[in-house]
């Protein structure tokens, strides 16, 4: 720790670094990866001399949260974050239990929802760590060249092919390799992917030379490959021989205990990339981002956050999201009534939560019910509530409130008295994207 400290503070105080710089604190961050893995692997053998099985069936079936901190205290190596949901342990102890032997594991999962991270995440944790991770996308390579791509070509095997090359089961050679969307792998591929599978050598194409590789397949699809080799459209033969170990990950509504923890993750992510504080929701937002379907998943929502932190000042909204998912005002009439402050509250994961949405739900209704009777003047109601008038437009600012909207055009008469302030934004959502540039005077 105190190591990871020193190479933390030297990162946080230096403006510029040089490249020798940079190649010595990657040395030393190398050396302390080993020492932590070093550590990691003397506690799995100690593991595993003491009872065999390295998740014992008790601990399986104890209570989430205790499953997800067994699994952290067994230095399992996650580059992301995950909470207790029961669906996703199972993945990940599955997956852990996988990582350290050279089986076959396929990975299956609605796009975005982690099936590369999790590739990685077996790389990582097993013994081939420091070895490649070669990832091939199985969709994207067209059929003509997928068997040189795959297994490499000698020189003058076809036109173009100027110089031998290496495929990449050569490059994974001793690593893993990950064939995404394997879904997608043409009849004649899976032929001869089966075959490396069984003898574990290929043969470069336009050459007689068998080639030996040692090389940890992991594969994953967003598509159903059982039903697809009942019709006939991927190997049975493939699939058992790929399946061997399956991970399934859960689409994210499925998962949506994780959704406050991945969006607390994913607003400091892109608060780091963007250079900027972590950005604040608004409940009505948050509440959003709870319930939302996120057909894109993981990958959605993490857009999602990164998009309203760079458009966003201090706090996002509903105007921070884009138009073709942003609710209708009807919709948020009835997911956010303005009335007790308490339905926004409820929706809060713990008490300083709670607190704090009710107070920013209160803080909102105050000032926006204000500005009705003023009719939109800032200056009129900061003299009223004896404030001071840069301190409220930084107050208006943050709710996303516009003074022009109580005032002028935007504002219609019949829409005054009590309990239609969050009426007035709805009845004006396309003002809210200017949110982010509108300077308040
Ligand atoms: N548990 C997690 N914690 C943090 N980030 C995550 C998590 N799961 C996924 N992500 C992130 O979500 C994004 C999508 O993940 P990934 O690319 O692994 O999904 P995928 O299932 O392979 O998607 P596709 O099917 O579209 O290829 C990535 O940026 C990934 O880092
Ligand atoms: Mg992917």
């Amino acid at each position: 720790m105190e190591k990871i400290e020193i190479l933390r503070s030297t990162l946080r105080w230096s403006s510029r670094l040089e490249r020798a710089d940079i190649e010595k604190l990657l040395k030393q961050a190398t050396t302390l990866r080993d020492e932590v893995m070093g550590l990691s692997h003397k506690e799995r053998f100690v593991q595993a001399a003491a009872g065999g099985e390295a998740i014992p069936q008790e601990e399986v079936e104890r209570m989430p949260r205790e499953r997800r901190q067994a699994l952290l205290e067994r230095s399992f190596i996650f580059e992301g974050t995950f909470g207790d949901n029961p669906k996703l342990l199972e993945s990940l102890e599955t997956a852990e239990k996988a990582a350290p032997t050279d089986l076959p594991v396929l990975i299956d999962g609605e796009s975005g929802t982690g099936k590369e991270l999790m590739a990685k995440v077996i790389h990582a944790n097993g013994s081939r760590q420091d070895r490649p991770f070669i990832s091939v996308n199985c969709g994207a390579i067209p059929d003509s060249l997928l068997e040189s791509e795959l297994f490499g070509h000698k020189k003058g095997a076809f036109t173009g092919a100027s110089s031998d090359r290496r495929g990449k089961f050569e490059s994974a050679h001793t690593g893993t390799i990950f064939l995404d969307e394997i879904g997608e792998l043409p009849l004649t591929g899976q032929v001869k992917l089966l075959r490396v599978l069984e003898a574990h050598e290929i043969q470069r194409v336009g050459s007689d030379e068998v080639i030996a590789v040692d090389t940890r397949i992991v594969a994953a699809t967003n598509k159903d490959l059982r039903s697809m080799s009942k019709e006939g459209t991927f190997r049975e033969d493939l699939f058992y021989r790929l399946s061997v170990i399956h991970v399934s990950l859960p689409a994210l509504r499925e998962r949506r205990d994780e959704i406050p923890l991945l969006v607390a993750y994913f607003s400091d992510e892109a608060a780091g990339m963007l250079k900027r504080r972590p950005v604040r929701l608004t409940p009505r937002l948050r509440d959003f981002l709870m319930h939302y379907d996120y057909p894109g998943n993981i990958r959605e929502l993490r857009n999602l956050l990164y998009r309203v932190s760079c458009l966003a000042g201090d706090t996002a909204d509903l105007a921070h999201l884009p138009q073709d998912i942003r609710p209708k005002p009807a919709a948020l009439a009835t997911v956010v009534p303005i009335g007790p402050v308490g339905a926004v509250s409820a929706l809060a994961t713990s008490l300083s939560e709670a607190k704090r949405a009710a107070s920013d739900e209160a803080e909102r209704a105050f000032l926006e019910r204000g500005l009705q009777e003023v009719g939109g003047t800032v200056a009129e109601l900061a003299r009223r509530c004896d404030m001071n008038r840069s301190h409220l437009q930084m107050l208006l600012k943050k709710h996303g409130i516009i003074r022009r909207i109580f005032g002028g055009r935007g504002w219609r008469k019949g829409q005054r008295g009590r309990g239609t302030a969050v009426a007035v934004c709805m009845a004006l959502p396309p003002y809210m994207p200017a949110l982010a540039t509108t300077s308040h005077s």
